[in-house]
């Protein structure tokens, strides 16, 4: 039973988060008789996740992620908390404390150590599940630590330990880059979408607005939101309520649960839109890379079109532009207004754009991977399949331009020289196995 330990964790009913308040004995019967309901209520979400999706079965990126997150983290004692504090201290002056969640991932990677870098106190948080290869994260984990980052190992569900993390830590920002992520495989796994993206952002906001301070928080949406909008360049006002995944819906409900926590409590909340980002230590799921793996391997790659052979393309934005991006929306970020789960005042609620605004055609990307690995691609066009991905997306980045100082700089065949160079020693010289 210990194992099941974590399901007590996920948030059934916000009263879990209330501390010390005192209750009457007509609000503790309302309430008993609300958290029955709600545990039934649980307990039949539990029961449809688990028996409904398809956990066991042919491919090992299909196992069911509320599975996959019952492994109980080590957490607690004076050990992990020096390790925790020693990851946490700001070196520089001016410098700040973030909490940088989804750590292990590509992006969390390479923002924790241009923080490290820069003088910053930053603690990881990551579960390490096995959505792709988990020896990936593993391998950025010890490259991470050598910089003198801690990734703490748990979920941003897991309440116990994010009561912890911020008992030991008060951290200024908070740089929420965990989710699910994917457009594909929300067909596949929809609970691990709502697990991470809904669950996981409600109950970090919920230890973000207790917190006191309250720090302020970027966290990373996506360009999917704009999902069937045809008009081009996708400018911030453009409307995003036509998702085309649950993927996207979940980052658009991200988006509207922003809003409702910086308007109730005060909190300081910047959504970042990232279009397709690519570069070393990259996503093993898209695109850019199982190309380059299967280029390698002589297998042929399936190219999508659109209806009448349209051009898909992609605004790819190299990771050293976005990390930027991420640095100058912690940088520019207000302090949140909020004290004590009560807010104070109006507090910043933004959301950027973040691309390179020049999008390239799938088929160019072929022939630029093609060049760098000398070898031909076999290529296969198929159609676009119409369950998540958009044929065009295109970034208007003048807001983040005036507001962040945002201005990527790498040209596509340059950002993929570096990730080819990465992929050959981590992979070929590093005779590591690419799945
Ligand atoms: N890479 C892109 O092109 C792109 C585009 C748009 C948006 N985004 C968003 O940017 C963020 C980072 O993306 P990435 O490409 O680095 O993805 P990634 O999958 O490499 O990183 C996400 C990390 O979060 C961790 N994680 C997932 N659920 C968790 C949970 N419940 N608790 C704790 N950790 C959890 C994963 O183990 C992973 O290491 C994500 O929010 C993603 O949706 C990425
Ligand atoms: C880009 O976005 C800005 C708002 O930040 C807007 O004023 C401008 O018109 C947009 N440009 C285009 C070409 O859509």
């Amino acid at each position: 039973m210990s194992s099941m330990k974590h399901i007590d964790n996920i948030p059934s009913t916000p009263g879990k988060f209330k501390e010390k308040s005192s209750y009457n004995r007509l609000r503790l019967h309302f309430s008993i008789a609300k958290l029955t309901f709600w545990s039934f209520v649980f307990l039949g979400l539990i029961f449809v996740c688990f028996f409904r999706s398809p956990s066991s079965s042919s491919s090992p990126a299909s196992s069911d992620l509320s599975r996959r997150s019952l492994r109980t983290s080590s957490y607690d004692g004076p050990a992990w908390e020096k390790r925790i504090k020693a990851s946490a201290k700001i070196r520089s002056r001016n410098g700040i404390s973030v909490l940088v969640t989804g750590a292990a991932g590509f992006v969390g990677t390479h923002v924790s150590s241009a923080l490290k870098r820069r003088g910053d106190g930053v603690v990881g948080l990551d579960n390490f599940n096995d959505y792709y290869d988990p020896s990936l994260k593993r391998a950025r984990q010890t490259l991470l630590e050598g910089a003198g980052v801690y990734i703490v190992e748990g979920d941003i569900n897991d309440v116990t330990l994010l009561k912890k993390l911020f008992d030991v830590v008060q951290f200024n920002h908070v740089m929420h880059l965990a989710a699910q992520a994917g457009v594909r495989y929300a067909m596949e796994n929809p609970s691990s979408y709502v697990h991470s993206n809904i669950a996981g952002l409600v109950n970090l906001l919920e230890f973000c607005k207790n917190a006191n301070p309250q720090p302020s928080i970027v966290w990373a949406s996506s360009s999917s939101v704009y999902g069937l909008n045809t008009k081009v360049p996708f400018s911030e006002s453009d409307r995003t309520d036509q998702p085309a995944s649950l993927y996207a819906a979940t980052k658009k409900a991200g988006e509207e649960i922003a809003h409702t926590y910086n308007h109730i409590y005060g909190l300081s909340l910047t959504g970042l839109r990232f279009f397709t980002v690519y570069g070393p230590w990259g996503r093993p799921d898209m695109a850019y890379f199982f190309f380059t793996r299967d280029i390698l391997k002589g297998k042929s790659i399936s190219i999508f079109e659109g209806a009448n052979h349209g051009t898909v393309a992609r605004d790819f934005t190299y990771i050293d532009d976005i990390v930027k991006g991420c640095l100058g929306a912690l940088d520019t970020a207000e302090k949140s207004t909020g004290s004590g789960g009560k807010k104070k005042g109006p507090a910043q609620l933004r959301v950027f754009n973040l691309g390179n605004t020049s999008p390239v055609p799938v088929s160019d990307l072929v022939t630029i991977l093609e060049r760098l690995l000398k070898v031909k691609a076999k290529r296969a066009l198929m159609k676009l399949p119409r369950n998540g991905d958009v044929q065009f997306t295109h970034a208007n980045i003048s807001f983040a331009q005036r507001e962040l100082g945002y201005k990527p700089t790498t040209y596509l065949q340059t950002g993929l020289k570096k990730f080819v160079r990465w992929y050959l020693s981590y992979y070929v010289d590093g005779k590591k196995s690419a799945q």
